[in-house]
């Protein structure tokens, strides 16, 4: 699919296809519907489409007309708000998605100015790189691609950068939704190791840390949670360079277990096959290094992965077991299934190394975190309020939804050991602040934030695969900081 913007004459763009909005609360017919010599009359057109906002209806246009169809499209209301032109995007792309015709003009003259904080072309190129998403890896027989190859963004004003910029938005979540939705077989440490060395290609400074160099940095927390597998752990690191060397980089650090089956504190049957999406948050730190690249930030950044995958075996981490973090903290591992923080703290203090200016985490941390809030927001922790409040102002932005959870030492209590520094868990109650409470004994002294996208990074049952969040969040973060 090839978006453009199209700034010239309707007509000369010679689609097969035109999208024409109507206004919510008129019948003003466009001087284009006359334009394009409809089978059917304007009146009886409208008549079909209804009032309802996004209905939608296409209809032939004649033998000697431009265009071979018309479809036409209610617009919501020009007082609405962000969510809803969101909503508009999002059910417009996947019917353009769904059209038979080979290309399409999308009039979005007039449109520009009603959508408030909303750049509507952008929204739309985002919506529609996503429509098209599949992930067809592993099928033998493979869908025809769909239908619709060009689309031209036509108006007055030139949209060609908030094209490109929803595009690489785009191209970002579903490099996310790729990795998540690889299963654990292939997608593997190494094979995230190599695809960040891939990654130089977009001007990426890319290298891995092996782990026998984990070790020699003491990383005993992060290596207990691979020493069952086979799989070699790996620290993966991207830094990106888009600003000069004095101004300090963002950090993103990524919880990337590749399969998370418990551990020796094995986990239930049931659905464990969900587990390969454990490294979601790896997946969505990849997207949004990528998106930021080929956007070209003015910024740098500093992306690390903790890669591992969590395996039973004869010399797998037993509860019980004490362990070195590269902090010096030891803790108790009395569960050997809430693995997440334990590769994190030892990635989370490497990464204090780059001087960040600010440090965020993501990561399937939680079951708990989905008991709390469900699949719609993700659990954001934050020991600094700035911070928390540049990470929801970009939420709220993008409707790519988090909710601030707290960090109070009431709960951080819960993590007290008698055999070491701290327990790797802290009961069964508020388990998602608990993790997130683990974590912060590792950023003392940093502006760090956590995100537990346990109950966002991916869909269950039908409609079972990633979801690509919260790359937008993240990138809609980064962008606002230039
Ligand atoms: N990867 C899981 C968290 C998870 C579970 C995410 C289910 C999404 C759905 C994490 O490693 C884990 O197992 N956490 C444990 C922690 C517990 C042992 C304190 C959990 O949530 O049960
Ligand atoms: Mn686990
Ligand atoms: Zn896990």
């Amino acid at each position: 699919m090839q978006l453009s913007a199209w700034t010239s004459d309707l007509a000369a763009a010679g689609a097969d296809c035109l999208t024409i909005f109507i206004d919510h609360d008129s019948n003003l017919v466009s001087e284009h519907i006359e334009a394009i010599k409809s089978q059917f009359s304007p009146d009886k057109a409208l008549g079909i489409l209804g009032g309802a906002a996004n209905s939608s209806l296409e209809i032939p246009a004649k033998d000697d007309a431009h265009a071979k169809s018309i479809l036409l499209w209610r617009l919501p209301s020009s007082n609405t708000e962000s969510h809803k032109w969101r909503e508009f995007s999002s059910k417009l792309a996947a019917r353009l998605a769904s059209l038979k015709a080979e290309s399409t003009t999308v009039d979005l003259s007039g449109l520009m100015n009603k959508t408030g904080e909303i750049d509507i072309a952008e929204e739309l190129a985002l919506a529609l790189g996503q429509a098209v998403y599949r992930y067809e890896e592993f099928k033998s027989k493979k869908k025809p691609a769909r239908q619709i190859n060009k689309i031209f963004f036509a108006s007055t004003e030139d949209s060609s950068k908030s094209i490109e910029r929803g595009e690489f938005i785009a191209q970002g979540i579903n490099l996310c939704r790729d990795l998540g939705n690889k299963p654990g077989n292939a997608c593997t440490p190494t094979y995230l190791a190599d695809l960040a060395l891939e990654m130089q290609n977009l001007g990426i400074k890319s290298s891995i840390l092996e782990e026998k160099e984990m070790r020699e940095l003491g990383m005993g927390s992060l290596l207990s949670v691979s020493a069952g597998s086979e799989e070699p752990a790996k620290l993966i690191l991207m830094e990106y360079h888009g600003a000069s060397d004095s101004t300090k980089p963002h950090a993103l650090v990524g919880k990337g277990i590749t399969f998370d089956t418990g551990g020796i504190s094995l986990k239930p049957g049931a659905a464990m096959d969900e587990m390969k999406f454990d490294m979601c948050g790896a997946a969505s730190v990849f997207g949004t290094v990528h998106a930021v690249a080929k956007m070209k930030l003015p910024i740098n950044l500093i992306a690390v992965i903790a890669a591992a995958e969590n395996m039973p075996s004869g010399k797998a981490t037993k509860p019980g077991d004490v362990v070195t973090s590269m902090s010096g903290q030891t803790i108790e591992v009395l569960n050997t299934d809430a693995e997440g923080r334990l590769v994190l703290c030892d990635a989370l203090s490497y990464v204090a190394r780059y001087e960040p200016e600010t440090i965020i985490d993501i990561a399937t941390l939680t079951g708990a975190c989905v008991i709390a809030l469900g699949s719609h927001a993700s659990g954001l922790y934050a020991n600094d309020e700035q911070l928390a409040s540049d990470i929801l102002d970009s939420s709220s932005k993008t409707g790519d939804k988090a909710w601030r959870m707290p960090l109070w030492p009431e709960y951080d209590k819960q993590l007290d050991s008698n055999f070491a520094d701290m327990a790797n868990i802290g009961g069964r109650e508020a388990g998602s602040v608990t993790a997130a409470c683990f974590l912060a004994r590792f950023t003392k002294g940093q502006k760090w934030a956590h995100l537990d996208i346990a109950g966002t990074a991916w869909k269950s049952g039908k409609a079972k695969g990633a979801t690509g969040r919260p790359v937008r969040l993240l990138t809609d973060y980064l962008i606002s900081r230039v």
